[in-house]
């Protein structure tokens, strides 16, 4: 790793707070229901699965979203790779994605995988999904990728508290690099953020949010 790793507090009960924005990296109840129905529901998966399909996420944290969607294309039994990109500024530790993905009975063993190939990540992750992990500032990574999204997970910490990663130019970045009827979710629903993915060229739908919340955003690129 040649950049600091993200310094944490932990709330009672075990979730992850990063120290620089004051937001939680997952919500405090249920974050894995949640992370299913917002990025997976949100951009229409499994169901639109096919070989070699490409995810690009803003926003590693602890890696609850990738393992999330891994775990779904197992399930899917796909055959060839899923690619998965996530652009992230301030990577966890291994040790506090570790305590960060404890709680998360269900995706252990994907998550010891996971903690083992932060301190190697040269190897591929699994035979049938590969991991990237770019490191910097996605205002910058972003539009350096040569990749073409599937679908995007949108999942900076809240507008309000890390505006950069919603800024205007971002999101046209992602917009290019959206494959053709891909499309984009997030737990957002903020007008400026919808404006500025319209503006991208996506085709952008407010919908119900996860338990409580009232609204979310989902788009396709058409
Ligand atoms: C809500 S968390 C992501 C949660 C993650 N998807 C998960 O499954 O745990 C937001 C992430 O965005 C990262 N981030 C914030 N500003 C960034 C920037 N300008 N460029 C890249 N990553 C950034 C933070 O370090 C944090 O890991």
């Amino acid at each position: 790793m040649n950049q600091p790793h993200a310094h944490l507090i932990w709330t009672d009960d075990e979730t992850p707070i990063a120290r620089a924005f004051d937001d939680p990296y997952y919500s405090l109840a249920n974050g894995l229901a949640e992370t299913r129905y917002v990025f997976l529901d949100g951009n229409d998966l499994p169901a639109r699965f096919f070989p070699a399909f490409e995810i690009a996420e803003l926003g590693f944290g602890t890696g609850l979203s990738f393992l999330t969607a891994w775990q779904a294309w197992d399930r899917s039994g796909h055959a060839g790779t899923l690619h998965f990109t996530s652009f992230e500024a301030f990577p966890m530790s291994p040790a506090d994605t570790a305590r960060a993905l404890a709680p998360f009975a269900e995706l252990r063993s994907y998550a010891d995988t996971l903690v083992n190939w932060l301190q190697d990540p040269f190897m591929p992750i699994a035979p049938n999904v590969s991991l990237t992990i770019c490191q910097g500032d996605a205002r910058r990574t972003v539009p350096a990728w040569d990749g073409q999204a599937d679908a995007w997970f949108l999942d900076g910490f809240s507008p309000a508290k890390n505006p950069e990663l919603w800024e205007a130019d971002l999101m046209k970045a992602v917009g290019t690099k959206t494959a053709p009827a891909g499309t984009f979710a997030t737990y957002t629903a903020a007008g400026h953020v919808r404006q500025k993915l319209a503006d991208a060229g996506f085709d952008v739908q407010r919908i119900k949010g996860f338990g409580r919340k009232r609204h979310m955003s989902i788009g396709t690129k058409p």
